[in-house]
């Protein structure tokens, strides 16, 4: 008989999780607290943007013509307990407010709601990024919430998905990481994985801790190389070197490799940043603080990127930003999202907002999630329409259309033809032979 799977939380992991399930076979129901996103899911809508999850749910949501209705949607957890065998939890796990600590609360909230209903066999699988030492707690809470006694269980298996790949990284990941404390447990993970494993990807079975901290780690790797190579930016501009030269060649050595190594303003997101924060408050609570204080130094690096920046728009201003028109290029974290979750654009705009300068932000997907969070900036609805009149352009996301965009056409209605490339992804030439003074992050003026 076919496992029957929950999905608990259907944000940008939960939803596509869900609907990747269903994908591969599996009858999959969806749960979350917030029944408008319920109402839009069970309609086949996907509240973000996430290329091909549209598709996904459209293919499996039952009600939805010619789907095969295995995907499914509730608010219920009675539901959810008496259906699923194996219950994800895919809530978030966001900083806490004035602190480096995750807030566990959404974790330790969806346990505790469904433990109590788990009447029969069930493994509870935890997806999100916690600090280490909760999957153990929380294995505890389920011992004593759930009248299935030992039969209810729990395994941690993190997630490795990118927002903006998050289908392909599902459906085809590079590695599954199970943390288990059973044989039972690591059977029923790896028959939910079992045709991503079938295509070669790799099964790794860890203790609970291991496979919390893999995930620590993996972002804590990914966030170090970022702010390796915008440090040699920083070392670039003094020395009047070539970041993205540099990065090309150290990355031909296959042990460094090319991935990771685009300078510019750094990271930002619903993830690397609070996650090396989240590391290291944990580490710091087991006696282990020296051995990440690299982290803080990875952190200040990451976010000097976003003050450099409203520096060198000051200085491409002439000094100040007082009666200058900005036009900021992205609003989303990275391309191909509209999170807009610590956007290091939407920072920069920010910070260039309140000391004076009328900015004007375009992003293709990001606007809405941007406009609720800063209210205040301006927003304009084309790339055109918002370099209409700048003193000066902030490329600060870098979409494909970004790179597409015409540098002589948007010459003709900007006020001066200058441009900073803050993500080093447009041609230099291109616009520098249609008269732009071009700038761009740890690269020759
Ligand atoms: C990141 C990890 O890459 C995923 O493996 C992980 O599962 C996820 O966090 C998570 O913990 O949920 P994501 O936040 O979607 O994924 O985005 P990334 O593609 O990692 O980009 C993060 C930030 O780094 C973006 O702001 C991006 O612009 C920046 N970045 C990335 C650079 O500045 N330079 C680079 O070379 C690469």
């Amino acid at each position: 008989m076919t496992l029957k799977l929950t999905v608990i939380g259907t944000g940008y992991l939960g939803a596509t999780h869900a609907a990747a399930m269903a994908e591969l076979g599996f009858e999959v129901l969806g749960l979350d607290v917030d029944p408008a996103k319920i109402e839009a899911l069970s309609a086949g809508r996907v509240p973000m943007y996430e290329p091909g999850l549209d598709e996904l749910l459209a293919r499996h949501v039952a009600g939805i013509e010619g789907a095969t209705g295995r995907l499914r949607f509730t608010t219920s957890w009675q539901e959810a307990a008496e259906f699923g065998d194996v219950h994800f939890v895919c809530v978030n796990t966001p900083q806490k407010h004035g602190e480096y600590a995750c807030d566990m609360s959404h974790v330790d909230a969806a346990v505790e709601s469904l433990a109590p209903h788990l009447t029969r066999p069930a493994l509870v699988v935890g997806k999100s990024t916690v600090p280490v030492g909760s999957a153990a707690r929380l294995a505890d809470r389920i011992a004593e919430l759930a009248p299935a006694g030992e039969a209810a269980e729990l395994a941690w298996n993190p997630e490795f998905l990118r927002e903006g790949f998050a289908v392909q990284d599902t459906l085809h990941p590079d590695r599954i990481v199970v943390g288990v404390r059973s044989e039972r447990a690591e059977k029923l993970l790896r028959e939910v994985y079992a045709t991503p494993v079938a295509e070669g990807t790799p099964f790794v079975v860890a203790d609970y801790a291991t496979a919390e901290l893999v995930k620590n780690a993996a972002n804590s790797f990914l966030s170090t190389k970022i702010s390796f190579i915008n440090a040699m930016a920083e070392v670039c501009e003094a020395a009047g070197g070539d970041v993205v030269k540099l990065a090309e060649a150290i990355g031909h050595d296959e042990r460094i490799g090319h991935k990771f190594l685009r300078a510019g303003i750094g990271f930002g997101g619903g993830c690397l940043p609070k996650d090396i924060r989240a590391f290291m408050a944990r580490a710091g609570e087991l006696g282990a603080d020296q051995a990440l204080t690299f982290l803080r130094e990875v952190d200040s690096i990451n976010m000097r990127r976003r003050g450099h920046m409203v520096e060198l728009a000051r200085e491409a201003c002439g000094g100040g930003f007082l009666g200058k028109r900005i036009a900021v290029l992205g609003a989303s974290f990275k391309p191909d999202s509209d999170d807009v979750r610590d956007s290091p654009a939407l920072n920069v705009a920010g910070q260039i907002h309140l000391q004076g300068g009328q900015v004007t932000v375009y992003d293709p997907k990001g606007m809405d999630n941007a406009a609720k969070l800063f209210p205040t900036l301006g927003y304009a609805p084309t790339a055109l329409e918002a370099v209409r009149g700048a003193h000066v352009v902030l490329h600060l996301t870098e979409w494909r259309e970004f790179r597409d965009l015409d540098p002589t056409a948007l010459g003709e209605v900007a006020a001066e033809r200058r441009i900073l490339d803050g993500r080093n992804a447009l041609d230099p030439m291109a616009w520098r032979s249609a008269g732009w003074t071009f700038r761009a992050m740890g690269r020759p003026t």
